[in-house]
C-alpha cells in the first residue's frame, strides 16, 4: 500500500501543540509519510511571515513559543495544496473558521480521505439550523469525520505533563489510526464511539467555563464555582440525553466529559477573559484582542449557538445556566444574574 499522508488544517496554539506530537510520532510508524504538512492562516509576525518562521526555526513563535517542531512538519498558507494529497486531514481551527475552510477545499480532497476534528463548538447555517462542526465537515467534503476531545490545555500539552483525550470514532480501523499518531507516554488516549456527545461535551463545557469565570469575576469562592461546574454538568447531561440519546452513560466520565470541564473551569482562555468580562466592564470582543495575542474564545459563540439551538426546539427554559451566560455575553442581564440562574434552577423545584 501507498503510504498515508496526513495534513494539519490549523495552526494555532492547539493545532500547534498535535504538530508538535505528530512530528515526532509519525516517524516511528512505516505505514505514514513523514512529511506532514499543516495550513497556516498567513500572518506577518516581527515582519516576517509566519509560514516562513515555521518553515525555517521549526517554532510557532507566536501561537506556541518555547516548542520546537520536528523537521518534517511543513507549514503551507495554501489551504489547498496543504490537503489535495491528504489521506487523514486534521481539523484544528478556531471553530468560527471551519465552515469557510471547507469550503476553500471542497472539490480539491482526495477520495477515500477521512477527517478529524479538535474543533470545540457549532455551526450554525443561514437559516439559523445548527449543526455538529463533524457533520457540517462530512457534508461539505464527503468523507467521515472522527472527533479528539478531552482535557488538553494545550500549553500543557506541548510541555508534557501527563494529560489524556477522548477519540470518537466507531471505525475500528480508522480510530486506531488517530490513537496511533496522537498517543505518547505522557498523552493517553481512550477510543470511544459515541462520537456525537464526545463532541457536544467539547462545545458546552466551554459555556460552562465563561459561567465559571463569571463567578470567579464576581469575587465569588470554591463553593460556588463548584455549584456553576456541578450544575454546568448535569445541563451538559440534559443536552446530550434530550437531543443526543443511545450513548453510554458512562460517556461523561471520560476526558471529553467531566475533565475537560473542571480544567477549563480553573485555566482555561474563557474563564480568564470571562473573569476579567466582569472585573473590567470591558466587552468580549474587546478583551480576547486585548489578552490572547491573536489566540480565539470558542465559548461565548458556543452560548449563542446553543441558545439558537435551545429556541428552534423549544427548551431554553430547562437549560438556565447556558442561556445566562449568553444573555450576559451580550449584556441584556448582569453577570450577577448567572446567580439567579443558579438560584431558580429546574435542579431545585
Ligand atoms: P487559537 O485560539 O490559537 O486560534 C488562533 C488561530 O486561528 C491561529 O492559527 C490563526 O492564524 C487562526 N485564524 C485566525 N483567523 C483565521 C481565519 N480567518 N481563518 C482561519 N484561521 C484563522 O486556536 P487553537 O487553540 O489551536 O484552537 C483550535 C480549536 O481547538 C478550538 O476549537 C479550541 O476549542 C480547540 N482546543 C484548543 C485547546 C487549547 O488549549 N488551545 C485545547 C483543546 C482544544
Ligand atoms: P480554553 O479555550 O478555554 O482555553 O479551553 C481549552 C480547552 O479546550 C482545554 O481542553
Amino acid at each position: 500500500d501507498p503510504l498515508k499522508r496526513v495534513a494539519i488544517v490549523g495552526s494555532g496554539n492547539w493545532g500547534s501543540t498535535i504538530a508538535k506530537i505528530i512530528g515526532n510520532n509519525i516517524v516511528k510508524f512505516n505505514t505514514f509519510e513523514n512529511e506532514v504538512r499543516m495550513y497556516v492562516y498567513e500572518e506577518m509576525v516581527d515582519g516576517r511571515k509566519l509560514t516562513e518562521i515555521i518553515n525555517e526555526e521549526h517554532e510557532n513563535t507566536k501561537y506556541l513559543p518555547g516548542h520546537k517542531f520536528t523537521p518534517n512538519i511543513v507549514a503551507y498558507a495554501d489551504v489547498v495544496e496543504t490537503v489535495k494529497d491528504a489521506d487523514i486531514l486534521l481539523f484544528i481551527l478556531p471553530h468560527q473558521f471551519v465552515e469557510r475552510t471547507c469550503n476553500a477545499i471542497k472539490s480539491h480532497v482526495k477520495p477515500g480521505a477521512f477527517a478529524v476534528s479538535f474543533s470545540k463548538g457549532f455551526y450554525v447555517g443561514k437559516d439559523n439550523t445548527v449543526e455538529l462542526l463533524s457533520t457540517a465537515i462530512t457534508r461539505l467534503l464527503e468523507i467521515p469525520c472522527y472527533v479528539v476531545m478531552g482535557a488538553n490545555i494545550a500549553s500543557e500539552v506541548a510541555s508534557g505533563t501527563f494529560c489524556e483525550a477522548t477519540v470518537g470514532a466507531r471505525n475500528y480501523e480508522h480510530g486506531q489510526m488517530v490513537k496511533g499518531l496522537l498517543q505518547t507516554e505522557e498523552f493517553r488516549i481512550v477510543i470511544k464511539p459515541d462520537t456525537e456527545v464526545i463532541e457536544v461535551l467539547g462545545a458546552l463545557k466551554n459555556i460552562v467555563a465563561v459561567a465559571a469565570g463569571f463567578s470567579d469575576g464576581l469575587g465569588y469562592g470554591d463553593n460556588t464555582k463548584a455549584a456553576v461546574i456541578r450544575l454546568g454538568l448535569k445541563e451538559m447531561v440534559k443536552f446530550c440525553e434530550e437531543f443526543f440519546p443511545g450513548h453510554h452513560p458512562h460517556i461523561f466520565l471520560e476526558s471529553c466529559g467531566v475533565a475537560d470541564l473542571v480544567t477549563t473551569c480553573y485555566g482555561g482562555r474563557n474563564r480568564k477573559v470571562a473573569a476579567a468580562f466582569v472585573k473590567t466592564g470591558k466587552d468580549i470582543k474587546t478583551l480576547e484582542a486585548e489578552m490572547l495575542n491573536g489566540q480565539k474564545l470558542q465559548g461565548p459563540d458556543a452560548a449563542a449557538e446553543v441558545k439558537e439551538w435551545l429556541k428552534e426546539k423549544g427548551q431554553a427554559n430547562k437549560f438556565p445556566l447556558f442561556t445566562a451566560v449568553h444573555d450576559i455575553c451580550e449584556r441584556r442581564i448582569e453577570p450577577t444574574a448567572l446567580i439567579d440562574a443558579l438560584r431558580y434552577h429546574p435542579e431545585f423545584w
